[in-house]
C-alpha cells in the first residue's frame, strides 16, 4: 500500500527524499494524528509470549510510525503511552513500562533530535519517578527549538483529568482577579490544555479492534475523523499508516457545515 501510493522509494526507513516528498499532495494529509496504540498484550498472548514482549514490539512499531510521520512531514503526532487508569495493572507490568520509557528516551533521543523532532509530554508527568521526569524534561529542552514533527507522548494522561486540571487552573485565575468568567471561551480552554499550541486532532487511529476513545484527547478530537483496525499495535506497519492517511484523504469533513465536495450551496 505504501509503495502503491507514495512510490517505490518512499520508505520511511530511508533518508528523507525532498523531491518525492514534494509530490505528495499536502492538502490531503492530516495536520495532527493521534494514535491509541492498543493490543500489545493480545499480540504477545497470541504468540505465547509475556505481555512485556508485546510492549517491546510496541516500541518498534512506534519507531516505525514516527519515522513515517517524519518522512511525510506531518505537523503533529500524539501517542497514548500510559493512561491515568494504567496504574491498575500489575506492578511488574507498570515497572516494565517505566523502564521501557526511560530506555526509549535514552536510546532514541539522539536520532529524534537529528530528525528535527520536537518532543513533548502531556499528562500528570509529576506522577513519575524523579529520574524519568528528568529524562522527559531533558528531551523536551534538547528538542525545544526543533522545527519538524511535534511528537507528543501522553503519559499518566486522561482527558477528563486534563479537563479537571485546566478548569481548576482557570478558576484559580478568576479567583485571583486575573480573568473574568466571561473571558473563558473555547479558545482559552483550548490553549490552556496540556496540548497548548498543538493544532486540533484531525485523525485518530486505534489499533486492535476496539472502537472507543478511552479518555484520550476528549476535547481536541471534537471534529476528528476516526480510523480503526483489527491489527494489534506491534504489527502496525507503514502500509497500515498509509492506508489510514489515504482513507482520511477521502473523508468529507463538514465541521457542522455543508459539504464542499457535493457542491452544496
Ligand atoms: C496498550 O496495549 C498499550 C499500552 C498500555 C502501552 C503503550 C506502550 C507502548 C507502545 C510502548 C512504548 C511507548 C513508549 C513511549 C516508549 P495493551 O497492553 O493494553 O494491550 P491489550 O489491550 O492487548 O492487553
Amino acid at each position: 500500500m505504501w509503495k502503491k501510493i507514495f512510490g517505490k522509494k518512499k520508505s520511511p526507513n530511508i533518508d528523507l527524499d525532498q523531491d518525492l516528498l514534494a509530490t505528495i499532495d499536502k492538502e490531503t494529509l492530516p495536520r495532527h494524528v493521534a494514535i491509541i496504540m492498543d493490543g500489545n498484550g493480545r499480540w504477545a498472548n497470541k504468540k505465547g509470549m509475556l505481555r512485556s514482549a508485546g510492549h517491546v514490539a510496541g516500541v518498534k512499531a512506534l519507531k516505525r510510525t514516527l519515522k513515517a510521520a517524519i518522512y511525510l512531514n506531518l505537523e503533529a503526532l500524539t501517542v497514548y503511552a500510559f493512561s491515568t487508569e494504567n496504574w491498575k495493572r500489575p506492578t511488574e507490568e507498570v515497572d516494565f513500562l517505566m523502564k521501557l520509557f526511560s530506555d526509549y528516551l535514552e536510546k532514541e533521543l539522539d536520532e529524534m533530535d537529528r530528525d528535527n523532532v520536537h518532543i513533548d509530554f502531556i499528562g500528570r508527568v509529576d506522577g513519575f519517578s524523579a529520574h524519568l521526569q528528568k529524562m522527559m524534561e531533558d528531551a523536551k529542552q534538547r528538542t525545544a527549538d526543533n522545527t519538524g514533527v511535534r511528537f507528543t507522548v501522553a503519559v499518566n494522561y486522561g482527558g477528563q483529568d486534563e479537563m479537571v486540571r485546566t478548569v481548576q487552573s482557570l478558576a484559580r485565575d478568576v479567583a485571583a482577579g486575573k480573568l473574568a468568567p466571561e473571558d473563558i471561551d473555547a479558545g482559552l480552554i483550548d490553549s490552556s490544555l496540556d496540548t497548548g499550541d498543538l493544532p486540533p486532532v484531525d485523525l485518530v487511529i486505534r489499533t486492535s479492534g476496539d472502537m472507543r476513545l478511552s479518555n484520550f484527547l476528549i476535547w481536541q478530537t471534537a471534529y476528528a475523523e476516526f480510523w480503526f483496525t483489527d491489527t494489534n499495535w506491534p504489527d502496525f506497519s507503514k502500509d497500515d499508516f498509509a492506508e489510514a492517511l489515504i482513507d482520511f484523504s477521502k473523508r468529507d469533513r463538514r465541521f457542522g457545515g455543508l459539504s464542499k465536495r457535493n457542491g452544496d450551496k
